[in-house]
């Protein structure tokens, strides 16, 4: 049976590392490493997301600013909040929730947030300076996974990793991490003919297509690691009820994988306690 891969303990660890970093910085300046938050309009799901980073940016000892902006905001004015964070000295991270109202161009209101802020790491030169090996922000959930995976496996150099799923915010980037961590990796995706045989090959499976349980244990080459970034809801056993699955097919691939992250309780932790981690590098970088 393959070794559980605790994300929700190494998500703690890590939180509890950046609340004595907090002190540390508070201490050298006078002031708290600021994160300012903004969402648009009422979408549950973000509204949950929003609350807990807000929490736990509070709990590690950091400055939480929210911006909540109804749905029907303009373009305008929200690219005017992000311009007016972009000088606030006391704000060294932004994230602006997505998804933005259909409205809004995600790009544009992106591209405004500056690039020494923009601890998601969405914006293009951050994407550019991942891809060159510059110091950048690197986005939250694929920086965790190779947390993750470096704390199980030590040096990846040299092993054959398979992304599965080609996102701005998960594929893309984690391909990009492995690589410079020497890996050898394939990015699948929809349009990859023969999954299982390209999963088969591989020493490290990244799960990130939103599809529930689609992996299965009979396409892993026994003793892989497997981080399932997926987070679906599905029917329940009874009635009306809901549980989250992964992009994994647990109960199986736990019989052929060497470690495997759950969910919940896996990678699901680790982005808010990477966004609280990637602000500190921002308020330590801005404080110059
Ligand atoms: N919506 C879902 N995940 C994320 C994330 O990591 N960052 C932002 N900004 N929005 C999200």
């Amino acid at each position: 049976m393959a070794q559980i891969i605790d994300g929700k303990a190494f998500a703690e660890g890590l939180r509890a590392r950046v609340a004595t970093a907090a002190v540390g910085f508070e201490a050298k300046t006078g002031r708290k490493p600021g994160l300012a938050v903004v969402l648009v309009g009422e979408d549950p799901a973000s509204q949950v997301y929003v609350r807990n980073k807000g929490k736990q940016t509070l709990a590690c000892g950091m400055a939480s600013f929210e911006h909540k902006l109804p749905a029907d905001t303009s373009e305008e004015e929200l690219l005017a909040v992000v311009e007016r964070l972009n000088t606030d000295p006391a704000v060294d991270g932004i994230l602006v929730q997505l998804p933005l109202p259909s409205h809004m161009n995600e790009q544009k209101v992106i591209a405004t947030i500056n690039p020494d802020k923009d601890v998601d790491g969405f914006h293009v030169v951050n994407v550019g300076r991942l891809a060159t090996g510059l110091p950048g922000f690197v986005p939250c959930t694929p920086l965790g996974c190779v947390m993750l995976l470096k704390d199980r496996l030590g040096s990846l150099s040299g092993l054959d990793a398979v992304v599965i799923g080609r996102s701005n915010i998960v594929g893309k980037p984690m391909a990009q991490l492995l690589l410079a961590e020497s890996c050898t990796v394939t990015v699948a995706h929809s349009r990859t003919r023969d999954l299982p045989e390209v999963v088969r090959r591989a020493d490290i499976v990244v799960a990130a297509v939103g599809r529930p349980e689609m992996v299965k244990g009979d396409w892993l080459k026994p003793g892989a690691t497997v981080i399932d970034v997926g987070i679906n809801r599905v029917p329940g056993s009874e009635e009306g009820k809901t549980r989250l699955v992964g992009d994994v097919d647990f109960a199986s691939a736990s019989e052929v994988a060497g470690a495997i992250t759950p969910v919940p309780g896996g990678v699901g932790p680790m982005t808010i306690a990477v966004l609280l981690r990637n602000t500190i590098v921002a308020a330590h970088r801005n404080a110059g």
